[in-house]
């Protein structure tokens, strides 16, 4: 039994004897005990809110025990007919499982593919449902491939309902957006060109509707208007080679009251302005 904890995420039940053994016949699997299970779950102890890979979930008696905790499970098994009897088995547990063909050597891919979109979903989209959002994503996807926007907004609002005044997968389609046009890496890559294009004395103003674009911009200006460049190691500051602007707004401008009542779209806008030098 290897049990790998990475905060909240719990690898299990690597069978030392999966190995070793003859393939299981998968009538086997329905009467297969799960070996040390009330140990298994008193160390590991699941609760809500836990996502646990279950490395070799063969007939998927381990498995039930972490889902019945109330603990998602991301069940692996390399035996394509363990992977179908264990999704039928335990269908009854909808979302808080995932099933899927796979050795558990390549479980990081497997986990990445499901991470990657939840880091996107929080990091771009800011979307509080990040992880259950991008696990039904994968869950649906493995029978058909979303390719039109509809589905997916449909199967998003009714994981996680209607709230406030936006569809519930604005965020989500933001951030797939973002992504898919590399909107963060051409700004990055904007900013440069148009900044060496400049005329002297002349000026750059980015207006930006997003806190990771803000970062970019607050950081490309700040990096382009420090004449010196000093670390602890260094006998003495340097000459920034990059320097060539002057900022003109220290902080970012905001939308007056007024004109975030008359246009509530520009509530999230941040101009920033800098000056060549
Ligand atoms: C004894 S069964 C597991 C029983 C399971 N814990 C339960 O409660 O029903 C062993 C399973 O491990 C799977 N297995 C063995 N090596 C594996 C690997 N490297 N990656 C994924 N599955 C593996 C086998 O296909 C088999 O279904």
């Amino acid at each position: 039994m290897n049990t790998l904890c990475l905060e909240r995420l719990l690898w299990l039940a690597i069978d030392p004897r999966a190995d070793d053994e003859e393939p299981h016949a998968i009538e086997d699997f329905v009467y297969h005990r799960p070996v040390l299970q009330r140990e298994v779950l008193g160390l590991l102890k699941p609760k809500p809110g836990f996502l646990i890979v279950d490395g070799t979930c063969g007939g998927g008696g381990h498995t039930e025990a972490l889902l019945q905790s109330g603990a998602d499970v991301l069940a692996l098994d390399q035996d394509p007919d363990a992977v179908q009897h264990v999704s039928e088995r335990l269908a009854h547990f909808g979302r808080r499982l995932i099933v899927r063909q796979a050795n558990f050597r390549h479980a990081a891919s497997v986990l990445d593919e499901r991470e990657e979109l939840t880091r996107l979903f929080r990091e771009l989209g800011e979307e509080p449902a990040a992880r259950r959002i991008a696990s039904l994503i994968v869950k649906m996807r493995r029978t058909s491939p979303f390719r039109e926007t509809l589905p997916l907004a449909r199967a998003i609002e009714k994981l996680v309902g209607r709230h406030g005044r936006h569809h519930p997968a604005t965020q989500v389609f933001q951030a797939l957006r973002m992504e898919v046009n590399d909107e963060l890496g051409a700004l990055e890559e904007g900013l440069r060109v148009l900044t060496a294009r400049l005329a002297p004395r002349g000026r750059i103003a980015v207006i930006t509707f997003h806190s990771l674009e803000d970062r970019i911009v607050k950081n490309f200006f700040r990096d382009h208007s420090r004449e010196w460049l000093d670390k602890p190691e260094w006998p003495e500051p340097q000459r920034n080679p990059d320097y060539d602007l002057e900022l003109v707004t220290p902080k970012p401008v905001e939308p007056s009251d007024e004109e975030q009542r008359a246009n509530p779209r520009s509530r999230s806008a941040k101009l920033r302005v800098a000056e060549k030098i």
